[in-house]
């Protein structure tokens, strides 16, 4: 066994493969994204799902604040927009966006798309879990889902 260090653990939880979503949340009519895999299903009746972002993120305020937000499930042609949300301040202007019905954006093209209320905002470690009611759904089944594994996209 390894000693649970940062290097080792990231290493270890790097080995658990996920999917890849962008959280998106609006402020004052600017959108915000944030690449996230730490997206998962929590609950079927009410229907909940739950992620994590980290407390030190430089949009973490915004996101403490929201109300409503989409979480859009990533296809396999998407990792140009999976690296552009991974990144502070990405600009917005070549990304598409359809209006949602509660002043949310949803991204385009993803291989499904939730729109979610926030219900719960729990802080644990140097994370905040983020506990949201699903209010609108759309998914595509013709679509390839983006992986992750390893630090890298497969
Ligand atoms: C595939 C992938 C998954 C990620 N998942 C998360 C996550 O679940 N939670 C999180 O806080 N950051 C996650 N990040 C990092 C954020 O996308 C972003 O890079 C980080 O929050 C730094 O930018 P910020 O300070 O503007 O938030 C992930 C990045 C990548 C590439």
């Amino acid at each position: 066994m390894k000693k649970v260090n940062i290097k080792n653990f990231k290493k270890t939880l790097s080995k658990f493969t996920t999917g890849v979503t962008v959280v998106c949340v609006k402020d004052k009519n600017i959108i915000y994204g944030k690449t996230v895999n730490s997206f998962n299903s929590l609950s079927l009746n009410p229907p909940l799902v739950l992620f994590s972002l980290g407390n030190y993120s430089s949009s973490i305020k915004t996101y403490l604040k929201t109300k409503y937000l989409t979480i859009n499930i990533l296809s396999k042609k998407q990792k140009n927009i999976s690296n552009h949300f991974s990144k502070k301040n990405p600009d917005l202007k070549s990304v598409e966006f359809i209006n949602g019905n509660n002043n949310t954006s949803f991204l385009k093209d993803c291989i499904a798309n939730l729109e979610c209320k926030l219900v719960d905002k729990i802080k644990k470690g140097d994370h905040i879990i983020f506990i949201c009611k699903v209010i609108n759904i759309k998914h595509n089944d013709l679509l390839k889902p983006l992986s992750y594994y390893n630090s890298k996209y497969i």
